[in-house]
């Protein structure tokens, strides 16, 4: 049996991992904390649609792709564990004044254009679908085919599915590539990747998240996603059975995980400004993570030597890109590359290729 060393713990490493395991081959997973990074902080927003933009075609049918296999791979997560990992059916964005409301009709037109169902909404339509709005929400984008999945029990479940398929799980930090002794590496590192090869244009990112509980006589969370921009920052609350999550903010700032009082200050105010009633929430938790971010936001696929294989740099779309991540990295293993993951290819940055190490 062929054997494969997977580098990284995170979403992408885990579902890499999992699929290898069940196409066949002996897979070791390496991180020293496996499900602890930004997998672990993120939201589980999966809206390419609602947040595609003209000029961005790329961005926008890498992620399309991605969700349309979205259902397929959940389905097959459900069977392998019992975890069904979706919270939300449906994204909102909302606009609070007439700049965003035209910003709306702006992306529904363009991304309508490409067949991709999307509906604007006067005050009223909102108020129908998510009477526990602000009264000051004028309009919102729906995405009618935009769910949200809950990251914590996805990369549980994708742990748990791994470990059934045979992947062997070891909490070791990698220092050198070359030193590992499998016949087939992926590169999942995440933002850490370019530790281990440099020349990836991969770079953290960070974002600030918090997590809110709805109290008793609280009002309930909105059903949807629901995505704005409040004082020119962007805000967004994913749904969970018991509360939601509120994020994120964004911030160059290296490899700094350290939640900011600015930041928490922010979330809150840009989300209460969206939704009132987020003040009688309890705040659980606050804390950030790396994305891993590249330079024109599509990650990096592809091999970079006979050996190695990198999965990286996939930056606020993590959760969504999953699906398309795993089948493109197999049919690299396989030696039949996935045309869509074509624009992915790491060589888009001319990175040197070759050798063996
Ligand atoms: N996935 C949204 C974010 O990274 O903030």
């Amino acid at each position: 049996m062929r054997t494969l060393g997977v580098v990284g713990g995170g979403v992408i490493g885990l579902a890499v991992a999992w699929r290898a395991a069940v196409d066949g081959w002996s897979v070791t997973l390496l991180d020293p904390a496996v499900a602890t990074g930004a997998s672990w902080v993120a939201g589980g927003m999966l809206a390419p649609l609602s947040e595609g933009w003209p000029g961005e075609e790329r961005v926008l049918e890498f992620g399309a792709a991605a969700l349309a296999r979205w259902p397929g791979f959940a389905a097959r997560l459900e069977a392998a564990t019992g975890a069904g990992v979706f919270v939300a059916d449906e994204t909102m964005t909302v606009a609070l004044d007439a700049a965003d409301a035209a910003d709306l009709r702006t992306v529904a037109d363009w991304v309508g254009a490409g067949g991709h169902e999307l509906r604007i909404l006067d005050r009223a339509g909102v108020r129908a679908l998510e009477p526990s709005l602000a009264r000051t929400v004028r309009a919102a984008l729906l995405a009618p085919t935009e769910p949200a999945i809950d990251n914590r029990l996805l990369v549980t479940a994708l742990r748990r599915a791994a470990e059934a398929a045979g992947v062997v799980v070891r909490a070791e930090d990698v220092a050198s590539l070359a030193e590992l002794p499998y016949d087939q590496i992926v590169l999942a590192a995440g933002a850490a990747s370019a530790r281990l090869w440099p020349e990836l244009p991969v770079r953290p990112v960070k974002g600030e998240i918090l997590r809110l509980r709805q109290r008793s006589g609280a009002p309930p969370a909105p059903r949807r996603v629901v995505r704005a921009r409040v004082h020119g920052r962007p805000v967004y609350l994913v749904p969970r059975p018991d509360g939601i999550v509120v994020g994120a903010t964004q911030y160059e700032a290296g490899f700094d995980t350290a939640v900011t009082v600015a930041g928490v200050r922010d979330l809150i105010a840009d989300a209460e400004a969206v939704f009132p009633g987020i003040g009688e929430y309890e705040l659980l938790e606050a804390s950030a993570g790396s994305r891993p971010g590249s330079p024109d936001n599509l990650p990096l696929i592809g091999r970079l030597s006979e050996r190695i294989i990198v999965a990286a740099g996939h930056g606020r779309n993590g959760m969504l890109t999953v699906p398309l991540t795993v089948d493109a990295v197999a049919g690299l293993l396989a030696d039949t590359p996935l045309p869509e993951a074509e624009v992915a290819d790491p060589q888009r940055f001319s990175i040197t290729v070759g050798g063996t190490r």
